[in-house]
């Protein structure tokens, strides 16, 4: 009776909950219109254009880098400009921050129609641009964790830190898959997996969205490139990738498509061209899929002067004039011009002239105008003072060890040889042993995130770490090498002679974007002779990886004796190597990428069936999904819920995992589905689940997957989601089973999300 009443009672309060939202939104929806209504189309043009915060500060003289009144003026009341973005490459104080934006919606509520300024701003691995901001590792590692908790905890963390300085929108997270190892920005990403980097990137928006984007610690997020930025040819950044209509439906749009339904308001467009065509002119992407199928109501912003690289870079217009008209019909609603009002004088000629209809001008403006409103921009534009109290917090940085702990990943450990005892004498060396800079690579504090004289004094590189653990006096430190050339080799060998290990820090320096660029994915020859002098001393070697991407290590693999594949753990990881290191936390990363073996044998781990036939062997150094632990796990009690399904069912896969060792641990849990046959060629298996589990010695814990309808399916022959009836077959660590759908014939999918 209790339980009845009490179901009635949570029933009654969801539809009020729920006609609530409706009216909130049908709310917003008439406010947006009746603004609309009484907005020039000066207004509205100025509303799509978005300027960086450069073009309204002084550029020289004492006060270079102030706002200047009379350029912001300018911007907003006589150009009507509706959005600002980042920084003069330096990260500010949450006091200077609360000044600026107060300044700039100051402005905006002098403006005849008081339209709020939206400022966004990128949040790569927390808030970039602010001091002492809480930073995470970046999102290759925080993909590593597999833990979708601690995703969520990222996500609202980096909302509450970034809403603190004032500002509401974020440009993160970045869906595009990162399927090309050389690629500058595959640190950026959530690895090559479209379920995990769907699931990871989920959680994100759910953590920093939370139910209302609204709350005053809450932002909206920004989807970021839309759509296969990450497979580049060349491996350069910016650059064309080829992907044809079955492979962009199978595994780049579906992580957007995730996005989108939980609720990401903008979308930011792929700077780069796919099969030809730029980014900013694909109307079928930005309209007919993001609208007319998946129902996309936000807004999209264009990526860094990328519309006037219609006609600069991609020559596709004949005119700049001409890349305005084909990316605003392509569906572009905001421009990020970013420096000069070139975007809103030709766009508001083109209105005039009739190429651009004034439909097309309403409908951007109402997108922008709808996530001012759900913003709360319009009730209150200015900084929420009070959040500066829970900014950077304790709990956070407790949460942001703990991400970095979880996000490295153990490869190699010949013998048991790791965990160190803390009674040893060590030799550090390495370029990257005694740096904050290089454990958070771009987008920290600066944009290419090398200025380490402004990191926090506080946080220990990994050589402090060390220190801090076993003792100043049992540490030598040489570096031996710069990235690309021998320094004092000879010297660390002969420190080696004393040392009991050497703990060596490779890899790379810092960088974002472009300034990434490679021609080899081989780690530099210094690194690597480097690394062979000290393993020909005898001495035990442990290698660990800072890095942005996976060089290529394959020549010092077999003489280390211990390797950490941390890429880059952020602000923390210096604490996070040392506890692992020295045994005080238990590693339990997983790839989320292939590591590579060598330079021209690139491979994902669900590659084709020919990969692994007819004398080709898939043999990357480490596949997706490896990563080792200090205690072991062992799995059992495979269990499926049923042999048969039809293919609307879902199939429940449960499993037993025990820690069979003596160290507490966690451990990911990865589900792996294939089937038999299917009409077009397809991966032995593709991660379809996974869950992370904490495990005392001799603790057990059973862990349920379910694998849903949509999982099942694939983009067959004609390009649409379909289910092909088979037989099916699930792995989690070396247990399978496998199971039938049956059903009379293939069927379709409506849409094709996951
Ligand atoms: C990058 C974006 C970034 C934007 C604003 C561009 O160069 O591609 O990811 O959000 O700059 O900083």
């Amino acid at each position: 009776m209790k339980r009845a009443y009490f179901a009635i009672l949570c029933l009654f309060m969801l539809s009020v909950s729920s006609s609530a939202e409706v009216k909130d939104s049908r709310n917003i929806n008439e406010r947006v219109k009746a603004l609309l209504s009484k907005m020039t189309l000066e207004e509205k043009v100025g509303q799509m254009t978005q300027l960086t915060i450069q073009t309204v500060q002084h550029s020289k003289g004492p006060d270079a880098g102030m706002i200047d009144m009379k350029k912001l003026d300018k911007a907003i009341l006589e150009y009507h400009v509706g959005s600002l973005l980042n920084v003069s490459d330096s990260a500010l104080s949450i006091r200077s921050w609360n000044g600026l934006i107060t300044t700039i919606e100051n402005v905006a509520m002098k403006s005849r129609l008081k339209i709020p300024v939206i400022y966004g701003i990128d949040a790569i691995h927390g808030a970039t641009y602010t001091k002492g901001a809480t930073l995470f590792p970046q999102p290759l590692n925080m993909s590593a964790t597999f833990d979708t908790t601690l995703l969520k905890k990222e996500g609202a963390i980096t909302a509450l830190e970034v809403r603190a300085s004032g500002i509401p929108w974020i440009f993160y997270p970045l869906m595009g898959l990162g399927r090309q190892p050389l690629w500058s920005r595959i640190y950026e990403t959530f690895g090559e997996d479209p379920y995990l980097a769907s699931r990871m990137g989920v959680s994100y928006i759910e953590g920093a969205q939370g139910k209302d984007i609204g709350a005053p610690d809450k932002v909206a997020t920004c989807l970021k490139h839309y759509v296969g930025y990450g497979f580049p040819l060349t491996g350069k950044d910016r650059t064309e990738a080829l992907i044809p209509w079955r492979m962009m439906e199978q595994y780049y749009l579906p992580p957007f498509k995730a996005g989108v339904d939980a609720g990401a308001p903008t979308i930011m467009v792929n700077s780069a061209e796919v099969n030809g065509i730029p980014g900013h002119a694909n109307y079928r992407l930005l309209t007919e899929v993001l609208r007319k199928r998946w129902h996309f109501k936000g807004f999209v912003v264009s990526d860094w002067g990328d519309i006037k690289n219609l006609y600069s870079k991609y020559h596709i217009v004949s005119s700049p004039e001409e890349a305005v008209r084909v990316a605003v019909m392509a569906g572009v609603d905001m421009s990020m011009v970013p420096t000069d009002y070139s975007f809103y004088n030709y766009l508001i000629r083109l209105v005039k002239a009739g190429k651009v209809p004034m439909w097309r001008i309403n409908q951007a403006v109402s997108r922008i105008l709808k996530v001012k409103f759900e913003l709360g921009l319009f009730k209150n534009p200015f900084p929420d003072k009070r959040l500066a109290a829970k900014f950077a917090s304790p709990s956070s940085d407790s949460t942001n060890l703990e991400a970095a702990e979880e996000s490295i990943t153990l490869v190699k450990n010949q013998g048991h040889f790791l965990p160190l005892s803390k009674n040893i004498k060590v030799l550090v060396a390495g370029p990257n042993a005694a740096e904050l800079a290089t454990m958070n690579g771009g987008w920290t504090i600066t944009w290419q995130g090398n200025a380490e004289n402004l990191y926090p004094k506080n946080k220990p590189n990994p050589l402090q770490a060390i220190e801090a653990k076993i003792g100043k006096g049992n540490v030598t430190y040489v570096q031996g090498c710069t990235y690309d050339s021998l320094t004092d080799a000879d010297s660390a060998v002969a420190a080696a002679k004393n040392a009991d290990a050497v703990i060596l820090f490779l890899g790379e320096h810092t960088y974002a974007e472009t300034a990434g660029n490679i021609n080899s994915l081989a780690l530099p020859w210094a690194q690597i002779k480097l690394a062979r002098m000290l393993i020909a001393t005898g001495k035990p070697v442990v290698l660990v990886m800072l890095e942005g991407r996976p060089r290529v290590i394959n020549p010092i693999v077999g003489g280390s004796k211990a390797i950490l594949a941390a890429f880059l753990p952020g602000m923390d990881g210096g604490e996070a190597l040392a506890n692992i290191l020295f045994g005080d936390a238990n590693p339990s990363g997983r790839l989320p990428i292939t590591y590579p073996r060598f330079v021209d044998a690139l491979y994902h781990y669900d590659h084709g069936r020919a990969s692994v036939m007819g004398g080709n062997v898939y043999d990357p150094q480490w596949n997706f999904g490896y990563g080792l632990s200090y205690t072991t796990f062992k799995y059992s009690d495979l269990r499926l819920s049923k042999e048969k399904i039809d293919e609307r069912e879902n199939e429940i896969v449960t499993v037993k995992v025990t820690n069979t060792g003596n160290m507490a641990g966690k451990d990911a849990v990865l589900l792996y589905l294939g089937e038999n046959y299917r009409q077009v060629s397809h991966p032995v298996k593709q991660l379809e689940g996974f869950g992370k589990i904490y495990l005392e010695p001799g603790q057990s814990k059973e862990v349920t997957f379910t694998i849903s309808p949509k999982q099942l399916s694939f983009i067959g022959i004609s390009d649409k989601r379909i289910i092909q009836p088979g037989t099916f077959k699930v792995s989690v660590g070396d247990l399978s089973g496998q199971f039938e759908v049956v059903g009379p014939r293939v069927r379709f999918f409506p849409g094709f999300s996951r």
